[in-house]
This record gives C-alpha cells, sequence and structure tokens, in this order.
C-alpha cells in the first residue's frame, strides 16, 4: 500500500496489556511491551484491510474488523462521514483472544486512528470512554491507551484512571492453544460472592498496585491471589492450575490468570530476570503440553508507555 495523497500514512501503536492481575478483577490493566501497528493510508476508493500477523486469516478483513468498527464509532460520535477512500494495514504482534488485550488493542488503535485523521477532536478520557462503551470493560483499554499500571473504577456515570509508572518488572507468559471467548470466562463467574470472598480480594487488591509501583516481588507474590475469578476460570483451562505450580517452582515471584485468560502470567525475579523469565515461560509451555494442550511462551518488558500516533513521512 502507498500513500497517494496529501496526508501522510498514520500509524498506530498500542500495547498488549494484562488485566486483573489476580484480585484487581475488572480494575486492574498493565501494559506489556509487545505492540501492534495499525497503519492507515487514505487513498484509493472503498475500504481495504490486510492483516499480517497474528490473527491473520482468522480475523475479519472487512467493515466487521474491530479497528474498523471503533474507527467508524468514532466517526459516528463526531458526526462525521466514515471515509471511502481507506487502506488499513494491520500488523498484529499480540497474540488473539488470549488474555492479552487484542480486542482492546484493536478498539484502541481504531479510535486513535480515527481522532488523528479528524485533527484530534477528542480528548483522552474521551477516547476511554467510547473504548469502554465498545469493549465492555475498562482494565485492558484504560492501561493500553495510557501504558503502565492503571486502575480503573466507575463513579457516576464517568470513570475514574489513575496511571502509575512501572519499575523495569520482566514477565513470562505462556499462551495455550486453546478457544477461551472472554464472554465464556465471563459467563462461568458467579453472580455473587460471599462477602469473606470480596474483603479477601479487596484488601489484597490494594496491595498488589504497591507491590508492583515499588517493584517489591516478594510482596506480590504474597497478594496475587484471587477468590472472585481465578478459581473459576482456571477449571476451564486445562493444565492450568498445574501451570500456575510449575511457574512458582521455576522461579516465578508471582502468578495470575492474565485477564480472562487463557493466557497466564508469571513475574520473574528481578536478578538475570531475562533468563529467569525464559526458564519460567519453558517450564508453563512445558506444563500446558503434559495437558496436551499446546503453548506459546512469551518473555517480555513492561511498557510505561501507552498507544500512540505517528505521521510517517517516507
Ligand atoms: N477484566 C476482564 C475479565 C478482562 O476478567 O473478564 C477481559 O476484558
Amino acid at each position: 500500500m502507498k500513500a497517494t495523497n496529501d496526508m501522510p500514512p498514520l500509524s498506530v501503536f498500542v500495547p498488549a496489556t494484562t488485566a486483573n492481575l489476580g484480585p484487581g478483577f475488572d480494575c486492574l490493566g498493565l501494559a506489556l511491551d509487545l505492540w501492534n501497528r495499525v497503519t492507515i493510508f487514505e487513498e484509493g476508493e472503498g475500504l481495504h484491510v490486510k492483516i499480517r500477523g497474528e490473527g491473520a486469516g482468522l480475523l475479519p478483513a472487512d467493515d466487521h474488523n474491530m479497528v474498523v468498527r471503533a474507527m467508524m464509532r468514532f466517526y459516528q460520535a463526531q458526526r462525521v462521514p466514515f471515509p471511502a477512500n481507506l487502506s488499513i494495514q494491520c500488523d498484529n504482534r499480540i497474540p488473539v483472544s488470549s488474555g492479552m488485550g487484542s480486542s482492546a488493542a484493536a478498539i484502541v488503535s481504531g479510535l486513535l486512528a480515527a481522532n488523528a485523521l479528524l485533527g484530534s477532536p477528542a480528548s483522552q478520557e474521551e477516547i476511554l470512554r467510547l473504548a469502554v462503551a465498545i469493549d465492555g470493560h475498562p482494565d485492558n483499554v484504560a492501561s493500553a491507551l495510557s501504558g503502565g499500571l492503571t486502575m480503573v473504577t466507575t463513579v457516576g456515570e464517568g470513570l475514574l484512571v489513575n496511571q502509575l509508572p512501572v519499575p523495569p518488572l520482566v514477565v513470562a507468559l505462556a499462551v495455550p492453544a486453546i478457544h477461551l471467548p472472554t464472554q465464556v470466562a465471563r459467563a462461568a463467574l458467579p453472580r455473587e460472592v460471599p462477602l469473606s470472598d470480596a474483603v479477601f480480594n479487596i484488601g489484597r487488591t490494594a496491595f498488589v498496585i504497591e507491590a508492583l509501583r515499588s517493584g517489591n516481588l516478594a510482596q506480590l507474590g504474597k497478594v496475587m491471589e484471587d477468590r472472585l475469578h481465578q478459581p473459576y476460570r482456571l477449571s476451564l483451562i486445562p493444565g492450568g492450575e498445574e501451570v500456575f505450580n510449575v511457574a512458582r517452582q521455576a522461579g516465578a515471584m508471582a502468578v495470575a490468570l492474565s485477564g480472562a485468560g487463557p493466557s497466564i502470567i508469571a513475574f520473574a525475579p528481578i536478578e538475570e530476570a531475562v533468563s529467569q523469565a525464559q526458564k519460567i515461560a519453558d517450564a508453563m509451555v512445558a506444563a500446558f503440553s503434559q495437558a496436551a494442550i499446546q503453548a506459546r511462551g512469551f518473555v517480555l518488558n513492561l511498557s510505561e508507555k501507552g498507544g500512540c500516533v505517528t505521521f510517517r513521512v517516507d
């Protein structure tokens, strides 16, 4: 694809995210240093969508695509007709339906791209509000947009978001090749929980935030348990519980389900973090394999940066 008019092609970069972080169900998110890029060219006639990398051949390459839907939603909110001459190229590195925020990345990419094309009429807050309206849950989209560690909650009709910088931690993820849509993972949750479980999570969530902010992984390991979603969801992931155990045995300081799953995230110790994280990722992949589930391992840094737009002049 090549730009043919005055508007230089724009690229949007949006990071992977891991939501919940154990007890912080629906209110904590953390950006990871793995990025999807969407490049938009205003050219030709009609809409052309090309997908490379993760999800190529699986994700819709038309106006059902999540990036396009988010763009359309933005144009609609601005009461501007959707352009009739767009080529959209998605270079995806975030595994799809994995619990690593691929949908949030697509939505945030589409909204940031549309905002840039229209001359940036919307604030970050308005973009977040639209993203939540599309995604349904604020945790992934908030960290995809802001980067770092985000805490988010609803207050009245609005959202309260706080972004905290994160220390240079390294995480290992195992991404099993099983299909667990977020709706299914949410349908497995009880509608009501005992007060004792709510209290268990509230206290730990406060400590998870402080442990991540300060890089206190020993503390993180003590408080990353959860009673609101993980126990119900792990039963949907063959080998999942064993992967948690194996990650800890391999040296992980803390382990959690990544978002709604099925990926599992483990925090590597600070010393020799990358090699330790690789060892943990390999052990988790091997544990999934023992349960006859193929998995891929990832070793990633955290990202302090969230989604951003660049205009490229080639
Ligand atoms: N907090 C959400 C969940 C993450 O656990 O269902 C997925 O958007």
